[in-house]
């Protein structure tokens, strides 16, 4: 594997999904958390950072710990760093250097640029640059601004570069990081989906033996996945639970619990709607009602878990974004959201904690599913927030407002899948707003309910924008809903970016 050590760049993760891409398996360590080198790390790569190495505090890492032990990639930041580690001068920049240059080798014989034509474009974000290289160093690479665009060290497979190779800007980045993954390090590309489910199923079985899991199901990419390859390592010693809090989209419950069903796994529905309308009477703010729905789903799930007699371990479908620990120093890394899965379990149920995918990115679970053969209508799923549709209706929550809401998502969702939009959208939705209109139907006036349809694109719900559906599409959809949905006269369609609005709108 390749390790990469993260120096709190907004880029680190890319690097890992570069890597990754070339069936190479790699884990991200903050800059100051080395772990010890054991033989299967063949190689280590330094990230950027938002810091500069003049700055006194700004992060360091003790090189000698893996230098000339395996080979070292810096990028951008930890090339600056090795270059001012090792007494050369990094100074703030002249020019700005933000954006595509143009890459002239100087060193046809390097390893690390072999292959790379001339004059690529390659991505520059920096604010310092190297000025004076120490002796020992040769300059492989420049551009029109940069002149140490990539550095090597003599008789060591030490490398630096001040673009990022792991950004598409850098339209030969891919050809880069194989020459220093496959080529340089060594590593073997055998990391697939294939391969993953094998030696997970396998240490799960070693893992658990006869042990029993219980797993709460959500019908999500994540949980399905992961309880499927619990299920094939230990078959019905796992315990699923999927809950059905009256706050899933319309006959999601009956059609998931079906599906997992007919996938082998054993499962439980729990129809436990009346507990969480009675939980959530007459409760408006948006985070009081987040809270009456995380303290219901716990109580319904201790108390099916109770029924298991020796379940010993809690299964969950965490994945790799959400533990990778970050570095917190200023920059757009350092704010690592709080997840909602994490974190997740009640401390009076003491279980051990399995998390199968833990260290994989959201297509890698995809890939992984389908590897095993789950079906495309759950793994191409948009992602739909834990307390449902409670906080896309603005204000209380009934039976009868959730009901109404159902009808409008499925006409919403159903016509997306229809025009065969639903893949090309990151995640859809309706909202039902606190709001009564106007409006005309033959010859009566009607006062009825406002909707709002919300369509994002995304990579990772982090940042979004508003999905330009087609007109043509959003008429269809605005004339059936309104026709056919009872208590509705109005709708509307959000044209706001996140940032500043968030996707949902509690
Ligand atoms: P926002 O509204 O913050 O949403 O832009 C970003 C993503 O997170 C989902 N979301 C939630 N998921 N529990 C969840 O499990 C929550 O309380 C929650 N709030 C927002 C939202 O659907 C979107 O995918």
């Amino acid at each position: 594997q390749i390790l990469i050590l993260d120096f709190g760049s907004q880029y680190t993760q890319l690097i890992a999904r570069r890597v990754r891409e070339l069936n190479v398996y790699c884990e991200i360590h903050p800059y100051n958390n080395f772990p010890e080198l054991t033989p299967n790390i063949k190689g280590v790569i330094l990230s950027g950072s938002p810091c500069s190495v003049r700055d006194a505090d700004s992060p360091k890492v003790d090189l000698d710990q893996f230098r000339n032990v395996v080979p070292v990639l810096g990028v951008c930041y930890g090339a600056q760093l090795m270059a001012h580690l090792l007494g050369g001068d990094v100074k703030p920049s002249q020019h700005r250097e933000y954006g595509r240059a143009r890459l002239e080798v100087g060193d046809r014989d390097s390893s690390l640029l072999a292959g790379i034509s001339e004059s690529s474009q390659v991505w520059m974000s920096h604010g310092d640059t190297i000025v004076r290289i120490p002796d020992n160093f040769s300059i492989i690479a420049s551009t029109e601004s940069v002149q140490v665009a990539a550095f090597k060290l003599e008789d060591e497979l030490t490398y630096g570069i001040q673009f990022h190779p792991e950004v598409t800007h850098t339209t030969e980045g891919k050809q880069l990081m194989h020459n220093f993954v496959v080529d340089i390090c060594g590593c073997s590309q055998d990391w697939t989906s294939e391969s993953f489910v094998e030696e997970t199923v396998s240490s799960l079985r070693q893992k658990l033996g006869n042990d029993k899991v219980v797993m709460a199901l959500s019908g999500g990419v994540d949980s399905t996945v992961a309880a499927m390859l619990v299920h094939q390592a230990i078959g019905k010693n796992l315990y699923c639970i999927f809950v059905d809090n009256g706050l899933l989209r319309k006959n999601e419950f009956e059609e998931v619990l079906h599906s997992y069903e007919d996938m082998g796994l054993n499962i439980k529905g729990v129809d436990a709607k009346d507990h969480f309308y009675g939980l959530l009477a007459g409760l408006t703010d948006p985070e009081a009602k987040r809270k009456a729905i995380g303290k219901s789903f716990i109580d319904i799930f201790d108390q099916e878990a109770h029924l298991i007699e020796d379940v010993k371990w809690l299964g969950q479908g965490t994945i790799y974004p959400d533990v990778i620990e970050s570095v917190s120093i200023k920059g757009p890394s350092a704010t690592i959201k709080s997840h909602h899965n994490v974190g997740g379990l009640p401390d009076f149920m003491k279980l051990k904690v399995v998390e199968p995918l833990n260290t994989l990115f959201k297509d890698e679970v995809r890939a992984v599913g389908r590897t095993m053969g789950i079906s495309e209508k759950i793994l191409g799923r948009h992602p739909f927030p834990g307390p449902g549709l409670a906080i896309r209706i603005l204000g209380d929550i009934t039976a009868e407002k959730v009901a109404i809401l159902q009808e409008v998502d499925a006409i919403f969702t159903g016509g997306l899948r229809k025009w065969d939009l639903y893949k090309d959208v990151w995640q859809a939705g309706a909202m039902l707003l606190p709001v009564q209109s106007v409006g005309v139907m033959g010859d009566e006036r009607t006062y009825e309910r406002v909707v709002a349809l919300r369509a994002v694109t995304s990579v990772d719900g982090m940042t979004a924008d508003w999905a330009h559906l087609p007109y043509e599409f959003l008429a269809e959809v605005s004339n059936d809903i309104i026709n056919r949905v009872k208590g509705v006269n109005r709708v509307v369609y959000d044209i706001s970016s996140k940032p500043p609005a968030t996707i949902e709108w509690e």
